[in-house]
């Protein structure tokens, strides 16, 4: 069999390369999507169809085949006409026919920024006015790609839309090894990586909203072996959807796997009308050929490059107050845990839970009040703005919890409003949390949620941070507003309708910072992200608990989003719990007014350390995991600054034992690097062992001393620690 084998040249500087298919017997045209390493080859067939010839490597030669290839290679198989495996996308036509045929007819690529380029690839089908439009968008600088799909028809009626991925490329590989990030509250981000086999392996979520509680929508694929940290090959998908998604991995009879990727299609069917677009969500994908953590890596630039929101701004150090007051507190309460929080040098003060609901329906638990936004007279007779300045007159920011899609049964709203709530009709409401959710497809109820976030921020200019909470998930998909041929269309249509909701505030209220939080974290998605600064990634605040779920989002989220409190949950010793915390977006949840004068002190100390030294590397720097606490009895991870001038090192011991040197990454192999342990609090034991082991001075040998980059890369650091509970944060810096 005679083979084509066509190089690729230019392939990073130019996103889009055709080459010749004329004397190509099966392909009308061959061209490729590159984004920096990362590249798609498509080949249209004399059929008319799109074939995927490649997706990965952007250096490795694409063999085009001579024979047309099996329709296992066809990019977006529909269902209904030849194609055998899992289809991307099915719909039933107007006049009943179910299935559909995908014809390629143009393509186009466009600038749309410096390093960001766009191509759109149509489809249509021959037989009915209907189209689907493929977007590619590549990010050169980082590699990464974002796949999203757009559906439109012009039949006499509405199409039925029973599938439809955001993408599907397929993969080949000698074997497939996933991870997934399984959740559930309190332990989220669970890593669990195993080989796939022949047939389709599906990772899902069916909750509707704060979908992501039992699993986050990304993934990780070793291709060819196992990878590691800084080896093997990897592809990386993460889908911008916040409600109920489906990834699903088919491995074919040829060894080949499909990725599909999409909104989950479990009782999602979309009616779509006659000129109608059904736009999928995007997925992002990031491939590395050297591990995990370049892999993270590349998220995590993107991320601050396009996926977040101000990049650029330090995250501020937060003393929250669930953990320490619950629902209960009152503006004097409130004043001393500002007192405590200028004391310790945090810079805002984020008021939880509790603050609103009156009368009967006063919010001094969960069962009330959620729905009514108006601020409690009982425990902040003076208002918000009163107590907003009260904090200001102390030099601490103030920020605010809202819930703004919720409702209490217990509530004046609910009273008023009861058909306002997602539910099915005929069925007895399944309550979670005491609370019911709002039905954000209904116009009432997205102006009614605007007003929440409006009529709480624009009179209080003085609220410079939100914490926007949802602590529940669909039960009951149905609504009393839709229609009852579009009841499916609810979750979808009401993901949308937040994510215009999330905008109008990112928009309406471009200087409030804003953490995105859903019951600890329901709610991580890059969809959600760009409209928010950072998110609660557990209400898990155990340090031992919190090193494995900030090691999980670690994988896509940079560390300035990954919120990180010191509380006291696990009785934990307060050193482990800082160190812990310093890794992330800092804070601070526990009754300061409580605290021992000691422990404010070691508090203050930290909170300096932080904003000296250790914000600007955990912001903006570069994050190379270590030590795997899947692996060892050791968690370690450190963040490098883009110079490589400086550089920030953690080691938790999860278990008892030892791992006696630890090889740091990324760093300049010839500058030389001075070592500093620093968060020495003295005279600190290590719990219930019953010692009094003076933290200070260092027990590490290098402390205070000079090594080279490469020393430190290959010899490591030498690691004294070996009792679980005991951890370590080690400064580097480059002196010449
Ligand atoms: C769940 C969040 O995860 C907590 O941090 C806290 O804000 C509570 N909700 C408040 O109800």
């Amino acid at each position: 069999m005679k083979k084509y084998i066509y190089l690729f040249f230019l392939l990073s500087l130019c996103p889009l390369l055709a080459w010749a298919a004329d004397d190509n017997p099966i392909a009308k045209q061959l061209f490729n999507v590159t984004s920096g390493d990362l590249k798609l080859s498509f080949m249209v067939g004399t059929d008319g169809r799109l074939y995927q010839l490649a997706f990965g490597d952007v250096s490795k030669e694409v063999t085009v085949p001579v024979k047309m290839p099996s329709r296992e290679w066809e990019f977006l198989p529909p269902y209904g006409n030849g194609v055998l495996t899992e289809p991307a996308l099915q719909a039933t036509h107007v006049d009943g026919n179910t299935s559909t045929e995908l014809l390629y007819t143009n393509h186009k690529t466009e600038q749309l920024g410096d390093g960001i380029t766009q191509t759109v690839i149509s489809l249509k089908d021959p037989a009915y006015p209907f189209s689907v439009d493929i977007y590619i968008k590549c990010y050169e600088s980082t590699s990464m790609m974002e796949i999203w799909n757009t559906i439109t028809h012009n039949e006499k009626g509405k199409v039925i839309l029973y599938r439809y991925a955001s993408a599907s490329p397929v993969l080949k590989a000698k074997n497939y090894r996933l991870t997934q990030f399984i959740g559930n509250y309190k332990r989220e981000a669970t890593l669990a990586e195993e080989e796939l086999t022949t047939g389709i392996k599906v990772l899902d979520s069916k909750l509707g909203i704060r979908a992501n509680q039992m699993r986050i929508p990304s993934f990780l694929l070793s291709l060819n072996g196992e990878a590691d940290e800084n080896k093997g090959e990897v592809l990386a998908g993460s889908l911008k959807w916040a409600g109920s998604f489906q990834l699903a991995f088919e491995v074919d009879w040829n060894n080949n796997l499909r990725v599909l990727a999409g909104i989950n299609p479990v009782g999602s069917q979309y009616h779509l009308e006659r000129g109608d677009t059904f736009i999928t969500p995007a997925i992002l994908y990031a491939y590395s050929k050297q591990g995990k953590g370049d892999i993270s890596r590349k998220f995590h630039r993107w991320a601050r490059a396009y996926g977040i929101r101000d990049a650029e701004k330090d995250r501020p150090v937060l003393l929250n107050n669930w953990e320490a007051t619950h629902c209960t507190f009152d503006e004097e309460r409130l004043k001393g845990l500002f007192d405590g929080a200028r004391q310790i040098g945090a810079e805002l003060f984020l008021l939880d839970d509790g603050w609103f609901g009156n009368g009967s329906y006063s919010r001094d638990d969960d069962k009330h009040g959620l729905g009514d936004w108006e601020v409690s007279t009982k425990k902040l007779p003076r208002g918000l703005s009163y107590i907003a300045k009260e904090a200001l007159k102390r030099k601490v920011g103030f920020g605010i919890w809202l819930e703004p899609e919720m409702v209490n049964p217990q509530s004046e709203l609910y009273n008023k409003h009861p058909e306002w709530i997602i539910t099915q009709q005929k069925r007895e409401p399944i309550l979670g949390r005491h609370q019911e959710i709002l039905d954000l497809t209904r116009p009432e109820v997205q102006q009614y949620e605007w007003e929440v976030i409006d009529k709480t921020l624009r009179p209080n200019p003085d609220i410079s941070y939100v914490k926007w909470d949802c602590n529940r998930y669909v039960t009951q998909p149905g609504s009393t507003y839709l229609q009852p041929d579009k009841q499916s269309h609810l979750l979808i249509d009401y993901n949308w309708a937040l994510y215009r909701l999330m905008d109008r505030f990112a928009k309406g209220f471009p200087d409030v910072m804003a953490m995105l939080c859903a019951g600890g974290s329901g709610r991580v998605d890059y969809g959600s992200m760009q409209y928010f600064h950072s998110f609660w990634p557990s209400d898990n605040t155990d340090p031992l608990g919190r090193i494995k779920i900030q090691w999980g989002f670690s994988h896509f989220f940079p560390a300035s989003t990954i919120s990180a409190h010191v509380t006291r949950m696990g009785k934990r010793h307060l050193k482990m719990a800082i160190d812990v915390a310093l890794s992330g977006s800092f804070g601070i949840d526990l009754a300061l007014d409580k605290a021992t004068p000691e422990e404010r002190e070691q508090l203050a100390a930290a909170v300096k350390l932080y904003k000296e030294s250790i914000r600007p590397l955990v912001m903006q720097g570069d994050l190379y995991r270590l030590v795997s606490p899947y692996e060892q009895p050791v968690a370690s991870l450190s963040y490098v600054s883009e110079d490589k001038e400086r550089a920030v090192v953690y080691i938790y011991q999860t278990e008892d034992g030892n791992v006696p040197a630890i090889l740091l990454n990324g760093l300049d192999a010839n500058k030389r690097y001075r070592i500093t342990e620093v968060n020495l609090p003295k005279g600190q034991g290590l719990p219930g062992r019953g010692s009094a082991l003076r933290m200070a001075p260092s027990r590490f040998a290098a402390h205070g001393k000079l090594f080279t980059g490469a020393e430190l890369m290959t010899t490591g650091i030498a690691n004294p620690l070996s009792n679980q509970f005991e951890s370590a944060v080690i400064l580097l810096t480059v002196e010449n």
